[in-house]
């Protein structure tokens, strides 16, 4: 396969990551197409692309769960590769309504890999998460620790799940090439601040959370837990600039072989929410008010990535910083 000018399924590529690939892929000579069914991303999103790339993707309003409207789809356009992001993610409504998170993220990786395969597209980028590794007492994690260990919620099982189903499918068909991205933490955005994570109400996540904090539409961050065996108590994580991860998928793209290979996409950096909470004061210049909480149940002590892997097969390593990623931030913030 020549990769220079790919035609490429996007699933959720109005999404928060998804929206940051796609302009990657735009900026690189690929024609890119879009699935999504705006469940968690709004069609603006659209104009925003056009606006940073001056290329606007292909959409289709289209819900993975609606198998007829996806083989439309792949009827309509020869796809080179999917790369596959839609899927819900919020980890406390997975535990609540476990039926929907089952049926939405692996019904519709299902639907997505039959159209595939009945369509002959054979090459697919999958968002993973590092949440596969589960809890396993080990801090940095590394691709050749086993997968779905004391895994704590449906959302991170129906990862660990999908990513089953897909080394079954490249045992079964051979033609298949598959990298499942293991993502750890993604935080900013693009630099134009024209592209971000906006959720809508209260935030689970920590960065969203201090976006709130730092536009004064929340009064303060609560610090979920002071008492972890840390250098400060507080947890620690590997985020990675979204921009990184976006270049990573990149990376992935050249690297693709047959059968199915899983990367984590990190920065190897381990940074504490106190860290992040000085560095977000110190690149804003404003104080950020925060508070300590009691622990949040199933957040493990330290998870970080050792993205050794990446760095040698596909040549990608992230090189920007959490700071870089405060700064987008906050272009962001101004322009909403
Ligand atoms: P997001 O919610 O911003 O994007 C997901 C997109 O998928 C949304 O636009 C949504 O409308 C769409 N979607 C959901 N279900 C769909 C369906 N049935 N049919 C069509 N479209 C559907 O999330 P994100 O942060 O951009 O995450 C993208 C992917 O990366 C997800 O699979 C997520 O689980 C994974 N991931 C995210 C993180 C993170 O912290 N953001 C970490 C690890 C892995
Ligand atoms: C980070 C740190 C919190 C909010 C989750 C999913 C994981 C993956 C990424 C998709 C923790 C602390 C947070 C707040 C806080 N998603 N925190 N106050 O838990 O590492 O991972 O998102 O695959 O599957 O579980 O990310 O951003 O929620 O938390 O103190 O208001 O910030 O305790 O230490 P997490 P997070």
């Amino acid at each position: 396969m020549n990769k220079d000018n790919l035609h490429i399924l996007v699933t959720g590529g109005t999404g928060y990551i998804g929206s940051h690939v796609v302009v990657e892929l735009l900026d690189q000579g690929h024609t890119v197409e879009i699935v999504d069914n705006l469940i968690n991303s709004q069609i603006e999103v659209l104009d925003k692309i056009e606006q940073i790339t001056n290329q606007r993707p292909v959409f289709h309003e289209v819900d993975l769960l609606d198998s007829s409207a996806l083989n439309q789809v792949f009827d309509h356009s020869h796809f080179d590769l999917v790369i596959h992001f839609a899927g819900l993610k919020a980890v406390a409504e997975s535990i609540e309504q476990p039926l929907k998170y089952y049926d939405n993220n692996i019904t519709g990786a299902l639907n997505l890999l039959q159209s595939m395969q009945s369509h002959d597209v054979k090459q697919l980028i999958f968002s993973s998460s590092a949440t596969v590794y589960g809890d396993q007492g080990i801090e940095q994690c590394v691709e050749t620790l086993p997968t779905g260990i004391k895994l704590t919620n449906p959302y991170g099982k129906t990862k660990y799940m999908i990513e089953e189903i897909l080394k079954d499918l490249c045992v079964a068909d051979p033609e298949f090439n598959i990298i499942a991205l293991r993502y750890f933490n993604p935080v900013g955005n693009h630099v134009s601040g024209l592209l971000g994570e906006n959720p809508n109400g209260i935030p689970n996540n920590l960065m969203p959370y201090i976006m709130k904090v730092a536009a004064g539409e929340l009064p303060e961050l609560h610090i979920f837990g002071n008492d972890y065996e840390t250098p400060d108590g507080t947890c620690l994580r590997d985020y990675i600039h979204v921009v990184d991860l976006a270049r990573g998928h990149l990376a992935a793209i050249r690297g693709l072989k047959p059968g199915f290979t899983a990367y984590n996409l990190g920065t190897g950096r381990p940074t504490s929410v106190l860290e992040m909470v000085t560095a977000f004061e110190q690149v804003s210049g404003q104080p950020l008010s925060h508070s300590f909480a009691p622990r949040r149940p199933g957040d493990l002590p330290k998870l970080y990535a050792d993205p050794s892997k990446a760095e040698r097969d596909l040549n990608w390593h992230a090189e920007l910083t959490i700071e870089d990623a405060i700064r987008d931030i906050l272009t962001f913030i101004n322009h909403k």
